[in-house]
């Protein structure tokens, strides 16, 4: 991903900060099929679980109030890194690139990365994924959430503040070979629709993938 596309990412999202904290960090109250999947995921991962793209820190939160006992968040945005260690004392956040993490091999035994692949063009996944791969253990679990479709929408404006950002929608199927090109297993494709007044309107896609 070029460094344009990153520091506007970076910047959008420091100007979302509150409005994302308002609006999104209580989201998982009214999810219960995302709830599930996490619960799921938590009670399979064996040892420290990294939230990669972590915004607020509300996954990285409820995997720590559901049984994961290392759980720690990493963000491109500086300002939401600083609202997820103030919502969430205890959880070790930090700045930092999914595409370029600064952490060593093998690492961690899980990772979910919730709507943060959005950001990254359907070009750079298989650099992400292989980012992913390098830093999980053997066997390590990366559970990945995402919009389905095929569109890249453009904001200029969001929630009131001045951005550029783009949102990338991708096929599972897509995603999923990336996946498999990274060296990931694919254990679980699974979609669901939006519900309705708790979240944007997109279909939503989730993928279970195992380093192997
Ligand atoms: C739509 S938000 C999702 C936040 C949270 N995971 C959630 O489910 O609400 C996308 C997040 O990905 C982060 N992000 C985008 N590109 C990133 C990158 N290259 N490395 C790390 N984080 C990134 C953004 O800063 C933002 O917080």
């Amino acid at each position: 991903m070029d460094d344009k596309i990153t520091t506007n990412t970076r910047t959008s999202y420091d100007r979302l900060a509150d409005e994302y904290v308002g609006r999104i960090y209580p989201e998982l109250q009214h999810k219960p099929f995302d709830r599930q999947l996490l619960d799921d995921f938590a009670a399979r991962v064996r040892g420290p679980v990294c939230d990669l793209g972590c915004g607020p820190g509300h996954v990285a939160r409820y995997l720590r109030n559901h049984g994961v006992s290392e759980v720690c968040g990493i963000d491109l945005s500086p300002e939401l890194v600083e609202r997820a260690r103030r919502l969430n004392p205890g959880i070790e956040f930090q700045a930092g690139n999914m595409l370029a993490l600064n952490i060593a091999d093998a690492t961690w035994a899980g990772i979910v990365a919730f709507y943060s692949i959005i950001h990254i063009p359907r070009r750079g996944h298989v650099a992400v994924f292989s980012e992913m791969e390098r830093v999980l253990r053997p066997g390590g679990l990366l559970l990945v959430a995402f919009h389905v479709g095929e569109e890249i929408i453009h904001f200029d404006e969001l929630w009131g503040q001045t951005v550029s950002i783009d949102f990338h929608f991708f096929r599972s199927s897509e995603v999923a070979e990336s996946l498999r090109s990274a060296g990931f297993e694919v254990e679980k494709i699974v979609e669901r629709d939006p519900y309705p007044n708790v979240e944007a309107a997109t279909r939503r896609g989730y993928i279970l993938a195992i380093k192997s």
